[in-house]
Formats: structure tokens, C-alpha cells, sequence
């Protein structure tokens, strides 16, 4: 069974609530998100939001809140939206408690849909570090073909990490969004 998951575009209300999920999974989060560091007060939550709004106006690229049981759990949206290739690139986090129940791939699976109708993507991209096994999970379930290996192409503080490269096309969606994704 799917868990019980909604997407909510970004916005400042969000903030406070964003801010003590990120800093009580600082720990967690910065094992393989590279922004950590950056984050330390409420002010640079309403920043990145703010950022995440100006996005979404200019560049079509939303980014959501993942709500589970009305609790706020992690961040799903686009990195980045190409529109003339019609390409984009996703990315996703979960507060460490919220793991392991399913709702970051039900996230994205519903992004992926966004991505393809609202959007108007052909192609979907997901880049995971080549050792963050949970993350490679989700593309995985979800049908996205593993493309290769991006050598040292993300910088994760100090070092540089390999990141594997998956991808999806609108013409083969149905894997994604129809599937039991388990
Ligand atoms: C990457 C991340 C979001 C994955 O979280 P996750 O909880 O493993 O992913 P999901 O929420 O999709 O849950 C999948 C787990 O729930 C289980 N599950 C239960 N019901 C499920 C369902 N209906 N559908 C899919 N999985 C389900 C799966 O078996 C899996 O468990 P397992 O890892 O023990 O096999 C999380 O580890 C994270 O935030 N990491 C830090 C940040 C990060 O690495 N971001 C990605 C950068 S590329």
C-alpha cells in the first residue's frame, strides 16, 4: 500500500517547520546533501525558499513540501528545468524518522508526473552518489534506466564523489507512475 503522501509548493509559512526538520537532521542529511552548512538559521530556510519561489515563477522548476499524516517530512522538487530540451533533475529528502516507509518514492513518483504533464518534460534526470544506496533505491523502484557513472561531478565537503546518472523519458513514464513502486 502507498502511503498517504501530498506535495505542497514551497512557501514562507513553511519555513519555521523546514528549518527544525533540517536541523535536527543535520547530522543525517549531511552524509550526501551539500548544503548543510549553509543552512543555520530560519532566515537561510526563508532564503532557500524564496529562491525555490523565484524558480517555480521564472523557470516552471517547483519545489514541494512531502506532507505524510499532516506532518512536514522532507523537500522533493526540480534541481533545474531545461525547457528548450525539455530535461529536468530531481532531487528529494526525508527528516531520518520518516524514512523507510515509503513516502520519498511516492514523492517523487508524483514530481515525475508533474514533471511530464504540467511540466511538459520528455526527459527526467536523477543523479545519486554512487554509495548512497538508499537514494539509488528510489530511481530504481521507479523505473528510470541507469545511464552511468558522472566522475567526481559533485563536491561533498572537501571531497569529490561519483554520482550515477539515472533517467526516464516521457515514453516510458508508465513504469514510473503506474507501477506498485515497492
Ligand atoms: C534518499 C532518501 C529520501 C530515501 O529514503 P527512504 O525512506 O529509503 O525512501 P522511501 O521513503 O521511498 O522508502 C523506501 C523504504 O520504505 C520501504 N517501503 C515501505 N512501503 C513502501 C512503498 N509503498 N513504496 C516504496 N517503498 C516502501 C521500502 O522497502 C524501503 O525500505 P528499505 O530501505 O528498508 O528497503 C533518504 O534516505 C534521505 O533523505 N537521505 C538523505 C538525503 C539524500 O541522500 N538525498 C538524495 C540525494 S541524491
Amino acid at each position: 500500500m502507498q502511503p498517504d503522501v501530498t506535495l505542497q509548493p514551497l512557501n514562507q509559512g513553511l519555513a519555521p517547520a523546514l528549518f527544525a526538520l533540517t536541523d535536527c537532521n543535520r547530522r543525517f542529511l549531511r552524509e550526501w546533501l551539500p548544503w548543510l552548512d549553509q543552512v543555520r538559521t530560519v532566515d537561510d530556510t526563508r532564503h532557500f525558499i524564496e529562491s525555490a519561489e523565484r524558480m517555480a515563477a521564472s523557470n516552471s522548476a517547483p519545489t514541494f513540501a512531502i506532507i505524510h499524516a499532516g506532518d512536514l517530512c522532507g523537500v522533493t522538487g526540480f534541481h533545474s528545468i531545461n525547457k528548450p530540451h525539455g530535461t529536468g533533475s530531481i532531487g528529494y529528502w526525508l527528516g531520518q524518522d520518516h524514512t523507510g516507509q515509503g513516502i520519498a518514492t511516492t514523492a517523487v513518483r508524483q514530481l515525475i508526473t508533474i514533471g511530464f504533464t504540467e511540466c511538459d518534460l520528455n526527459r527526467i534526470e536523477i543523479r545519486c552518489a554512487v554509495n548512497n544506496r538508499q537514494s539509488r533505491a528510489l530511481p530504481e523502484r521507479l523505473g528510470f534506466i541507469h545511464e552511468g557513472t558522472l566522475r567526481q561531478s559533485e563536491r561533498l565537503y572537501g571531497r569529490f564523489v561519483d554520482q550515477v546518472l539515472y533517467s526516464l523519458l516521457a515514453s516510458d513514464s508508465h513504469a514510473s507512475t503506474s507501477g506498485t513502486g515497492k
